[in-house]
């Protein structure tokens, strides 16, 4: 059988008049960079994340960069962040020129640990008086939030701006004091990417930025369009970070399915961990399963399941085997960022973060996606059983 990593070409089928139909309108309107499209999928994502104001970017890198640039962070600045994660988190701090700091992770959810972000937070206090660190991206990885409520705490305490980077978790809840938050409602900003391969992806590139304050909204609105308030006429530095008006009349459509479309991914990943315990492969700790921290928490999205990551032994001859089984599966991510050759100059080593360390020897993501079936997952997992038991 073989089994894509991710089938787009399903989820486009069955929605396909719809978008084409869409698509011809925008070409009929022939306005193509931001606009009413764009201007009407900020609302619809800020309401559908529980925040007051959306800025339509370019990307997802976009949106960090550009959320970076509202704070004024650049030279002798730092911003914390984790190691375990797409390179765009830690690369828009470096093309600011400001300087990543990587706390490590913690083991159930591969999510910023909050202990060790207050150790990190204290020591540079320690060693280096006032801090140098502006800001912090947590990153809210495979779809299952950070425990944001330390976080915040520490951020308030240390006055840092909060970045929520939920590339990976649009829609995500969390369990604050104060009832369920949803990912991008709890930090200064949140981020969200429409890369392809996302819950809810596009065409093509395109990123969001979203904010309560509608200050920063205004500031976010300038930078993307080189700062310029009138025509030709600059107040600040930005850049061209403007989102198009076919994503995001793509995107729109899209959105009104998402919500049916993350049930789906839950219960493809409840299917999964039912199969996999039944198995015997958790119980012989061959195979972990993910964590779901907040699945008791009452909120219906504790996770968006962006991916299925399981812990395995034997990681890589696995996925060879499961290669061969033509089941397509992707490791996020084999080498974490404080070991990137681009990023040598901050000087870390190995053994500095040994949990992420682990985890990208170890993890392993399968496939997941609304259209998956049953019968797949059967096959999926059989020839994992196939692997550790022939
Ligand atoms: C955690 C994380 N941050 C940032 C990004 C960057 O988003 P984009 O690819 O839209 O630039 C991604 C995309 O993969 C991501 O997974």
């Amino acid at each position: 059988m073989d089994i894509p990593f991710l089938d787009l070409k399903a989820q486009y089928k069955s929605i396909r008049d719809e978008i084409n139909q869409k698509i011809l309108d925008v070409i009929s309107s022939q306005k193509f960079v931001l606009g009413s499209e764009v201007e009407d999928l900020e609302k619809e994502i800020a309401e559908y994340s529980s925040v007051k104001f959306g800025v339509g970017v370019s990307s997802g890198s976009d949106a960090l960069i550009i959320s970076l640039m509202a704070f004024d962070v650049g030279e002798n600045d730092a911003v914390v962040t984790t190691p375990f994660t797409f390179f765009a988190t830690a690369g828009a701090i470096s093309r600011l020129k400001a300087r990543p700091i990587f706390c490590d992770i913690e083991e159930k959810g591969y999510n910023l640990d909050p202990e060790k972000f207050e150790e990190l937070l204290k020591n540079q206090v320690k060693e280096q008086g006032p801090s140098s660190i502006k800001a912090t991206i947590p990153v809210h990885l495979y779809g299952q939030c950070v425990d944001m409520t330390p976080i915040l705490d520490l951020a308030k305490k240390y006055e840092l701006f909060v970045i929520e980077d939920a590339a990976q978790a649009i829609g995500s809840e969390y369990p604050a004091p104060d009832g369920q938050k949803k990912a991008c409602s709890l930090g200064d900003v949140g981020i969200l990417s429409f890369f392809p391969s996302k819950n809810l992806g596009g065409f093509g590139d395109g990123g969001m930025v979203l904010t309560n304050d509608e200050q920063l909204a205004q500031k976010l609105k300038l930078l993307r369009v080189h700062g310029s308030r009138n025509k030709y006429f600059y107040d600040i530095l930005g850049g061209n970070f403007r989102l198009d008006a076919l994503q995001a009349a793509v995107l729109r459509i899209k959105l009104k399915h998402l919500d049916d479309w993350q049930r789906k991914r839950r219960e493809r990943a409840s299917y999964y961990d039912r199969i996999f315990t039944e198995s015997g492969l958790v119980e012989e700790k061959l195979v972990q399963i993910p964590e779901a921290l907040y699945r008791d928490s009452g909120a219906e999205c504790f996770h968006t399941y962006h991916q299925y990551v399981v812990r395995v032994r034997d990681r890589d001859k696995l996925r060879d085997h499961l290669n061969e089984k033509r089941v397509n599966t992707a490791v996020y991510y084999p080498l974490p960022l404080h070991l990137q050759k681009c990023f040598s100059y901050l000087g870390y080593k190995e053994g500095d973060f040994p949990v992420a360390e682990k985890a990208a020897r170890e993890v392993l993501a399968l496939p997941i996606y609304p259209e998956l079936t049953a019968e797949q997952q059967d096959y999926i997992v059989s020839s994992i059983n196939e692997f550790y038991k022939s």
